[in-house]
């Protein structure tokens, strides 16, 4: 099984597809291409509060993944499988985009920005340790990161199909630095109040040395899930159509 994995269902419509007209095209031979890019990002994000089936994008606030399955820590820290089903994220679409740029020659994208918020509901199931303490349950859980640095990298091949160039990412890095997370799993313990609380107090009071330690399966979940949107996306969306 892969350490991480995130299951998103998308609606795939096989014709192809132009930007609606509320989202910003950019020429590739512009001088500044790469401020255009960046608009046209933060437009698109802003836009995204509603779903575009026509190019396969889904809305981002919230943003509904089905599955997602987090490795356990490498530090010992998190010694537990966190597997979450129906996730709501909320925020992710409030992103302020402070680089957005493509290589066409190295053929990768590369962006960086801040989320004043990302707040995660979902179904939770764990079984394992946490600091050294044995947690078991399932329930709702809600997962809060505040002030969130966003960078991401993707790396594409461009697929040639009925005359046009469509881009299909192969592989992501995704960072996400926050400067504060909280935690709150409901039912721990099979509804357990005092064990359950006590266990989400040792988790906010140590959230860095928690967060730390999830770091790289948060970080990787979502760029799985970002990774499938905009291959989605781009399916449907040619080269052409997507810049001028
Ligand atoms: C986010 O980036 C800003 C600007 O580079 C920096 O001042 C801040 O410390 C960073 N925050 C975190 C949590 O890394």
């Amino acid at each position: 099984m892969k350490p991480v994995s995130a299951l998103l269902l998308l609606v795939v419509y096989t014709q192809a597809a132009k930007f609606p007209p509320n989202f910003k095209k950019c020429n590739r031979k512009e001088p500044d291409l790469d401020k255009c890019l960046k608009e046209a990002a933060q437009i698109g994000l802003t836009q995204s509060v509603k779903y575009y089936p026509q190019i396969g994008l889904p809305s981002f606030n919230p943003l509904e993944v089905s599955e997602l399955k987090i490795a356990p820590g490498s530090q010992s820290v998190v010694n537990v499988e966190q597997n979450f089903k129906n996730c709501k994220f909320y925020g992710i679409n409030e992103a302020k985009i402070d680089e957005f740029k493509f290589d066409f020659e190295g053929k990768s994208t590369h962006g960086r920005g801040v989320i004043p918020e990302i707040k995660m509901l979902c179904e939770y199931e764990v079984n394992g340790k946490i600091l050294l303490l044995a947690v078991v349950g399932s329930g709702p859980s809600t997962i809060i990161l505040k002030n969130v640095n966003v960078t991401v990298h993707f790396d594409y091949e461009e697929v040639p199909k009925n005359g046009k160039t469509y881009v299909h990412f192969t592989t992501n890095k995704v960072t996400l630095d926050p400067d504060f997370v909280s935690f709150n799993f409901e039912n721990l313990f099979n509804g357990d109040k005092q064990l359950g609380d006590g266990i989400n107090k040792v988790l906010n009071e140590n959230y860095r040395e928690v967060y730390a330690d999830v770091k790289s399966g948060y970080e990787e979940g979502l760029g799985l899930v970002v990774q499938q949107i905009i291959n989605n996306m781009f399916s449907k969306v040619s080269m052409e159509e997507a810049l001028d």
